[in-house]
């Protein structure tokens, strides 16, 4: 088998790592083969825990095998002691004779040390460029190449398309299934976001529940620009941030004062090392990141039975990419063709 087609079994490997348990960190797999033989199989399974590489030398049924073979891995070793020790420190001692990458970290300040650091203890390196790792980690690649963080759009909605019975009202739209299905994207998720008549309305938890994290529970954004939370106490508690126009309110603990627009939250969350926010509605904040472009993913789940009358959710017209029966709902992926391009402008890496 040649190069591409091992670092396919590694893409395939690092499909087994679910987003809501690596969180912010890439999904990577690795192989490691002798003879012509696929001799041991990894991939990182969650934050804070064992890279690709590790995991897959750990699959070795004797340490020595490593000896003379090659490594197959999606993404660039790390080079840097972060949570666990730099993989390619680990790997200068196994006796690797080669190590075939499918694409470089997009991490500017750690782009190309792992190769480096490869090369410097003797093994022969290549990088395929491969576009699997991109592919399998957008916001990954979103956040380090543009310091701004992956947007995902969620919504549910009725099957004749509200989003509430009545104005000022809460629905129930989704059921038990569906719902694990979004605490499964909020645990992958840096933030959430809403807009400040669902928090005045719905006040949501916007917690990650019934799935055992290794991570943090994601930050609570909330877009108020009139300032109308000012008495909402539990909103100043440390895992929320609200933004608001209002100069007075701007002046509490965890209140940001909001400048240029949307566009502006989106790069101050960047700057706090945000990666993806996935924003929960309502309606009216949604309609604004979509104006704006503002977004790369939408989620809208709809379900079987209609409500009658209320309000309206999105104006989407375009074709959902994917579409999957979740619970009582049916869900619709879209992917944004035409992200705006203030989430794509290219930024200096941040002094380390
Ligand atoms: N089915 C679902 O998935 C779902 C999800 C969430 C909420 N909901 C329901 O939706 C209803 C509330 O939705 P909604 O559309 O009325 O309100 P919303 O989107 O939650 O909040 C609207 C507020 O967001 C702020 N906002 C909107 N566009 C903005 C922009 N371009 N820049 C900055 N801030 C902006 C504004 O705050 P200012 O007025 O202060 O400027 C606006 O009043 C509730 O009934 C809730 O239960 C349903």
């Amino acid at each position: 088998m040649d190069d591409l087609t091992w670092l396919r079994m590694a893409a395939l490997a690092a499909e087994k790592a679910q987003p809501e348990k690596t969180f912010e960190n890439p999904r990577v797999g690795a192989v490691i083969v002798k003879n012509g033989q696929a001799i041991a199989i990894g991939w990182h399974e969650y934050f804070g825990g064992a890279h690709a590489e590790i995991n897959a030398y750990r699959q070795l049924k004797r340490a020595e095998d490593a000896m003379g073979a090659t490594l197959y891995v999606t993404l660039e070793p790390c080079a840097v002691h972060g949570k666990v020790g730099s993989c390619a420190e680990a790997m200068s001692h196994w006796g690797l004779a080669r190590v075939v990458i499918g694409d470089l970290d997009p991490n500017q300040s750690t782009h190309g040390f792992g190769v480096q650091k490869l090369r410097s203890a003797g093994m022969l390196v290549d990088v395929i460029h491969t576009t699997d790792s991109q592919r399998l980690n957008p916001a990954f690649y979103q956040f380090h190449t543009h310091r701004m963080p992956y947007v995902q759009l969620k919504l549910a909605q009725s099957h004749n398309g509200m989003v509430t019975a009545a104005p000022g009202v809460q629905s129930k739209i989704t059921d038990a299934v569906a719902d694990r299905d979004v605490h499964l994207q909020r645990a992958a998720a840096s933030a959430i976001l809403i807009g400040s008549e669902t928090w005045l309305i719905d006040q949501p938890r916007l917690n990650v529940r019934g799935i055992t994290l290794t991570h943090q529970q994601p930050l609570r954004v909330v877009i108020d620009r009139r300032g109308r939370l000012q008495n909402h106490p539990s909103l100043r508690s440390s895992n929320w941030l609200v933004y608001t126009e209002n100069e007075v309110f701007a002046q509490t603990d965890n209140v940001v004062l909001m400048a240029d627009g949307l566009t502006g939250v989106m790069a101050d969350l960047g700057q706090r090392g945000i990666k993806s926010v996935m924003v929960e509605g309502g309606p009216t904040l949604m309609q604004s990141f979509l104006d704006l472009h503002l977004w790369h993913e939408c989620l809208i789940y709809t379900s079987d039975t209609p409500l009658t009358g209320g309000v309206a959710g999105l104006t989407h017209t375009q074709s959902p990419d994917n579409l999957q029966r979740v619970g009582n709902t049916l869900r619709k992926q879209y992917f944004n063709q035409e992200v705006a391009p203030c989430l794509l402008a290219s930024h200096k890496p941040l002094v380390k």
